[in-house]
């Protein structure tokens, strides 16, 4: 799938450019600006970077499979990010995270087949006090259980369709 990069993301690139007296210092921010505007790091980002920064591609990648926050590929419809730190992997968040992965049989940024949901371990989201819990997009879930996952996630397939 083919991504064209717009020409206001052309133009970011030339203003992080032109705030770093070392060239290769804007790389992340240009991965994350662009991550940001596209939803990933597709291959044609990849190639606008190289060229701007006069950087080999085997560095770009380097950095890009170095930060977790960073994708290659577009993430689902439903992203669904469970959180496993100290707080909800106490009240079961990992047990949590076990549940979606078999229930949606998709690893750590995974995206479904469908496109539908796409999956994350993540650190605290914040929302310890409701623990174990989840974001999916913007919305959170607290309190999780099993049952409550498998209910969320039949609820958004409906959505989804
Ligand atoms: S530790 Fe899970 S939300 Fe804070």
């Amino acid at each position: 799938m083919g991504t064209m990069i717009s020409q206001q993301l052309k133009e970011r690139f030339q203003t992080l450019l032109g705030r770093y007296p070392v060239k290769r210092s804007a790389l992340v921010p240009m991965l994350l600006f662009a991550q940001d505007e596209i939803g990933y790091v597709s291959e044609e980002i990849v190639e606008e970077i190289c060229r701007t920064l006069d950087l080999p591609r085997i560095e770009v990648i380097e950095v890009v499979s170095y930060y977790t926050m960073l994708r290659r590929k577009p993430a689902g419809k439903f992203h669904l990010q469970v959180c496993t730190n100290v707080s909800c992997m106490l009240l079961g968040g990992e047990s949590i995270y076990d549940h979606c992965r078999k229930r949606l049989g998709i690893e750590n940024k995974q995206t479904t087949s469908d496109g539908t949901f796409s999956l994350e371990e993540v650190e605290c989201i914040g929302a310890c006090v409701g623990a174990p819990a989840a974001q999916i997009n913007y919305d959170f879930y607290e309190n999780l259980t099993p049952e409550k996952i498998d209910r969320i996630i039949e609820s958004l397939t409906a959505q989804g369709k």
